[in-house]
């Protein structure tokens, strides 16, 4: 197979960890005999130095002419110091969503049997997670109306919803747990919002369309609690953007590090691959940030192509390595691997392994 690639490094350890990345791909490629052709692009802060906008019309145009797009990290440190920046690196992530139209953010959340004691919560709670957030990316909160009165000592925010935005998330909560568990958990605050109940509605109206999956409603707030109780309880959650935003974080505390855990947006146009950690300024260029979220995000992405044996084997060789005690320092003070040293031995694993 050919594949179009294009890596948007960005921000931080954005290049670090996309360059560990395309090594794992291009082994993958070497082993199965495809072929992929890469390209790149400026976004975030860099852009923003480079052209003074953070998603230059440049890097969609390369995007919308890709099959996947490779993303890094954006953020700057330097723009968080002023709220009133008119420009800031976030844009260039939440333009990219909307252009591309992301609508359906993958994000698993799941454990590494050595890494248990890693998380701050306890074993026999976290044992055995393995569940898959389908977070609404291109509407609700982050894109409704917002403003400030004219005395500027007021300011709002709207969540605004459509049917058809609610309906074409949904439908790829219940088609992926058709082919997981088949028990569906639809996050919202319907007990408050009007936005939330429509979420509801349009979904129970669903339900008779996806018999043999089990659908739940819950609560938010019932939601942030049981997820840290009782992970194993739940299987596909989907929910709006912002629930997901503050959900996914939260979810990543299970695997033990931020640097695990991988994603995937689905899009109109094409599909965008990238860790769910942020930029980590304070690790930027010193060879230790964690690539393992980035490399399995490069799993997710073989595997939406329809390529499960070279996904597969990017998970084995990701495990193995683990299992081998190649940590990088986010999971081992003593002894750790650098970003660059974890990548190759992943490689090696690529190509060791026997079919
Ligand atoms: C994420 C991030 C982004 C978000 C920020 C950087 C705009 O936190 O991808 O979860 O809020 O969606
Ligand atoms: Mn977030």
């Amino acid at each position: 197979m050919e594949l179009k690639i294009i890596k948007l490094s960005g921000d931080g350890i954005g290049p670090e960890v996309i360059n560990e990345s395309v090594k794992v791909c291009e082994a993958i490629s070497k082993k199965f005999n495809h072929k992929i052709i890469w390209n790149e692009g400026i976004v975030g802060a860099d852009a923003i130095d480079k052209v003074g906008n953070p998603y230059p019309d440049e890097t969609h145009n390369k995007c919308l002419n890709s099959d996947a797009v490779l993303f890094g990290a954006v953020g700057d440190p330097k723009f968080d110091k002023d709220p009133s920046l008119k420009i800031r690196p976030e844009q260039g992530l939440l333009s990219m969503r909307k252009k591309l139209g992301l609508y359906a953010n993958i994000r698993p959340t799941f454990t590494f049997k050595e890494l248990i004691d890693m998380s701050p919560l306890k074993r026999k709670i976290i044992e055995g997670t393995d569940i898959i957030f389908v977070r609404e990316l291109t509407s609700g909160i982050y894109f409704g109306e917002r403003g400030r009165s004219n005395d500027r000592n007021s300011a709002f925010d709207t969540c605004y919803y459509k049917k058809e935005e609610i309906e074409r998330l949904a439908k790829v909560g219940f088609d992926l747990s058709m082919k997981r568990s088949k028990k569906l958990c639809c996050i919202d605050k319907a007990n408050v919002l009007e936005s939330s109940r429509l979420w509801r509605e349009t979904i129970q109206k669903m339900e008779s369309k996806y018999p043999e999956v089990s659908t739940t409603y819950e609560f938010v707030d019932a939601v942030a609690m049981r997820l840290i109780q009782n992970p194993s309880e739940y299987d596909v959650l989907i929910t709006s953007n912002l629930f997901g935003d503050i959900l996914t974080d939260e979810a990543s505390v299970i695997s033990g590090s931020i640097g695990l855990m991988p994603s995937a947006s689905i899009g109109e146009k094409t599909s965008v691959y990238e860790p769910i950690h942020g930029s980590y300024p304070e690790a930027k260029g010193k060879n230790i940030a964690n690539p393992v979220a980035t490399i399995l995000s490069c799993s997710m992405m073989f595997r939406d192509f329809g390529l499960i044996e070279e996904s597969k084997l990017i998970d084995y060789s990701v495990r193995e390595s683990i299992k081998n005690g190649k940590l990088t320092k986010d999971l081992s003070h003593e002894n750790f691997v650098t970003t660059s040293e974890l990548g190759d031995w992943i490689v090696k694993n690529i190509y060791d392994f026997k079919f």
